[in-house]
């Protein structure tokens, strides 16, 4: 038995795999691009387990994933490639429509045409699981409750408008040809291994190196932070348990303000990391241009993923921000990393 993960080498899907391979010897196929998010650093502690097969490639290319489908024989399909982040697809869409939109849609492609030619039985098991966001449902007013699955969508950005398109594609897919798909929009995730271009890592990184701590607008946008490891159990439970066709939408029931949040690591680093000045990393806080077009809040009703399949997040915040502070205060070296290179041309592009 194996199944294919696709974006196995970025934040959530080295996660996932690690996760999945810790509990499982189910043989995982992880197929990624290797873009500037992609990478084999977070996947060191699987060098030597067998079950792991990395290989790199593009889920817009039909040959090359019919071949793979071909010779693993997958019982499922778990696709988390994509391009991730909102900013960069405000500077420059073009990559978000190719990977999310074209990309998801050839790789539904390949996988109908496998899909079609199992017997039966395996047809029957069969499943491709499609992560998504809740950033397809818009912005929510304060006083608003959370997105439910029915909620209408409303992307506003490149990125979440690529998304949405991506699951459109996936339910037309079950709707059309009865392919057996799963759709899953979940909140903000945080954690190890996310690339410092995210709000969580880059306060981090930017406190350490004595930056500026950017805060867009006023800080008074709300998410729904949701623990990486929250969210690797739940697509776990919905590839397990979820109905075909359904779509689970995933929160961490922790809404905050972006500005709550930077004060929280401020006051964090402040006790385990003292500026050498002996002030508090607040001081290092600047208001800086708003994004275009920025959502003032998400917030997730997981009430569907909780009385169907008996899934909540485990995570408080407190607990999961501490754990994530210490775990990059340990990788330094992961973060060095990540920062050389074409790290520094975006930051450049974004906020010099
Ligand atoms: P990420 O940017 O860290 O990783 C994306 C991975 O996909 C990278 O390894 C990259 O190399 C790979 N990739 C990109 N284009 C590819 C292509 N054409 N073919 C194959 N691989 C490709 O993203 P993430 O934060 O881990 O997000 C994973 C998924 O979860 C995405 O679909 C994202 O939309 C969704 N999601 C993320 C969050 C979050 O808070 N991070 C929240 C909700 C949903
Ligand atoms: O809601 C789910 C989404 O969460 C995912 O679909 C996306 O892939 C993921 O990137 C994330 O999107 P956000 O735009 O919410 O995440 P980001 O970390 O970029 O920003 C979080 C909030 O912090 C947002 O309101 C913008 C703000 N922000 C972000 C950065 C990078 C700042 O104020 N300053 C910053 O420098």
């Amino acid at each position: 038995m194996a199944i294919i993960v696709t974006g196995g080498a970025g934040f959530i899907g080295s996660n996932f795999v690690i996760d999945w391979l810790s509990q499982s010897d189910e043989v995982i196929i992880n197929l990624d691009k290797l873009t500037y998010a992609g990478n084999l650093h977070n996947l060191e502690a699987l060098n030597s387990n067998p079950n792991h097969i990395f290989v790199q490639g593009d889920i817009g290319n039909i040959k090359f994933i019919d071949r793979l489908l071909s010779e693993y024989q997958p019982r499922a399909v778990v696709n988390l490639a994509a391009e991730s982040h909102v900013d960069r697809s405000i500077h420059g869409p073009e990559e978000f429509i190719q990977t999310n939109i074209v990309g998801t849609f050839r790789l539904l492609e390949s996988t109908r045409s496998y899909w079609s030619n199992l017997d039966q039985n395996k047809k029957d098991e069969f499943r491709f699981l499609h992560v998504s966001t809740d950033e397809v449902y818009g912005s929510l007013d304060s006083d608003a409750p959370g997105f439910a699955e029915d909620h209408q969508y409303a992307p506003n950005s490149p990125y979440s408008a690529s998304k949405a398109s991506s699951d459109h594609l996936v339910r037309a897919y079950h709707h059309t040809y009865g392919m057996p798909v799963l759709t899953t929009n979940c909140s903000n995730n945080y954690g190890p291994y996310q690339f410092p271009e995210k709000l969580i890592p880059l306060v981090i990184y930017n406190a350490l190196a004595g930056k500026d701590l950017p805060i867009y607008g006023n800080g008074l946008q709300i998410r729904d932070w949701l623990h990486v490891s929250d969210h690797c159990s739940a697509i776990r439970r919905v590839l397990d348990k979820g109905a075909v066709g359904e779509i689970y939408n995933i929160g961490g029931l922790n809404e905050k303000t972006n500005i709550y949040i930077v004060n929280t690591l401020c006051e964090m680093l402040d006790k385990t990391r003292q500026r050498k000045d002996g002030k508090s990393y607040a001081k290092q806080i600047t208001f800086v241009k708003d994004r275009e077009g920025h959502d003032q809040r998400y917030a997730i009703d997981a009430t569907k993923i909780k009385s169907e399949l008996d899934w909540s997040p485990e995570y408080t915040f407190e607990k999961g921000i501490q754990e994530t502070l210490k775990w990059y205060l340990d990788n330094q070296d992961w973060v060095a990393n990540v920062v050389s290179g074409e790290y520094q041309n975006w930051i450049k592009a974004q906020y010099v």
